[in-house]
């Protein structure tokens, strides 16, 4: 029998090249392996402030990008978090396997909790973690495919799903990331020792969205910070800039680090910068054509409503079982 695999997206912010290479470009790989389900975690976007019309719009952009990504509902049940209920009360059930001290250990709660400070940190924040041991439980998920800064809060469900199954039964699968050995931390082209993320903000230079004109990805690609010696080479530490792109090059390209290093081993930095734009200004404008044909389908809204009805069968045969052995059904 095919194993499962589960994995979500939070619709704050705008998708990035990033998240298409540490993530979706591996869910669309692992959907012909796996039965699998890829959601849009619009309730984890709550846990910061969101214009309700826009986040509204930027849910269904999400969601017409994962298509145009590759997403094949007819392999993947492709669903919006808030349609299936179920992930809010098992999020419910399975906080109280968890325990205040680990939560507030988590790296981005941590990170995120200052930005939150609005007079006080949410409670939601907090409790992050809780509602995506849900997201991954409630399908019995073998394996997560996640960028590697979700590589905690995948640790974290294991951990509970294990307390879970000693105090009460052996219901939960106990899940693995699966995080790619290339390109699972894509850093800002302008501040290679951030990782990109979607939440910049939308005239970020080092940011590269998946929605953006061809030509600001060109430019902000040839306008990346790299060091002075002219040597393409990887070298983390010390030539981040250069690595981050040759991580993106070989990413998309299929060539090795190696492969790079020789192909361009009398080239200068200009000359790699404008390879690097070909190959990534390509892979955007084949997914900007399948965006633009999937918004203008009108079939998005239909796709999700099924995707969601067969989500909710699932979730909601699991979560009987688990509100037996709670001893909460009735
Ligand atoms: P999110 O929305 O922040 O990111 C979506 C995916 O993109 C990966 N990613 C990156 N990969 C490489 N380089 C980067 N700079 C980079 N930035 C982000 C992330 O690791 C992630 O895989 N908590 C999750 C959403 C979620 C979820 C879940 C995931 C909710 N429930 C259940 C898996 C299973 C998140 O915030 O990802």
């Amino acid at each position: 029998m095919k194993k499962n695999m589960i994995t979500g997206v939070q619709p704050t912010g705008r998708l990035t090249l990033a998240n298409y290479i540490g993530a979706l470009k591996n869910f669309v790989a692992m959907q012909e392996e796996y039965n699998s389900y890829v959601f849009v975690a619009d309730l984890h976007g709550l846990t910061t402030y969101q214009e309700p019309k826009e986040f509204n719009e930027r849910v269904l952009e999400l969601a017409a990008l994962f298509l145009a990504c590759g997403i094949d509902p007819k392999k993947t049940t492709f669903f919006i978090q808030s349609e299936v209920d179920e992930h809010s009360v098992l999020g419910y059930l399975i906080a109280f396997q968890s325990r205040v001290g680990e939560l507030a250990r988590m790296t981005q709660y941590k990170s995120k909790k200052e930005s939150n400070f609005n007079g006080g940190v949410d409670l939601g924040l907090f409790i992050y973690p809780t509602l995506m041991a849900a997201d991954i439980l409630l399908y019995d998920a073998h394996i997560v495919p996640v960028g590697a800064d979700q590589k905690q809060h995948i640790e974290i469900t294991r951990d509970l799903a294990e307390r879970f199954n000693k105090k009460y039964s052996d219901i939960f699968v106990l899940p693995d990331h699966s995080i790619p050995k290339i390109g699972a931390r894509i850093m800002n082209l302008q501040n290679p020792e951030e990782k990109m993320s979607k939440s910049a903000p939308e005239n970020d230079k080092g940011t590269l969205f998946l929605l953006d004109d061809l030509d600001s990805i060109r430019k902000k690609i040839m306008s990346a910070k790299t060091d002075s010696d002219n040597i393409i080479k990887y070298d983390v530490d010390n030539k981040p800039g250069i690595s981050n792109l040759m991580t993106i090059m070989s990413v998309l390209s299929g060539m090795t680090f190696k492969e790079i290093e020789d192909k361009y081993k009398d080239a200068n930095y200009g000359t790699f910068k404008k390879e690097v734009a070909d190959v990534v200004v390509l892979k955007i404008s084949e997914i900007q054509d399948k965006y633009n044909e999937v918004r203008q389908s009108g079939e998005l809204k239909n796709i999700l409503k099924e995707g969601a009805e067969k989500a909710r069968k699932v979730a909601k045969a699991k979560l009987e079982k688990i509100k037996e052995v709670h001893g909460i059904s009735y």
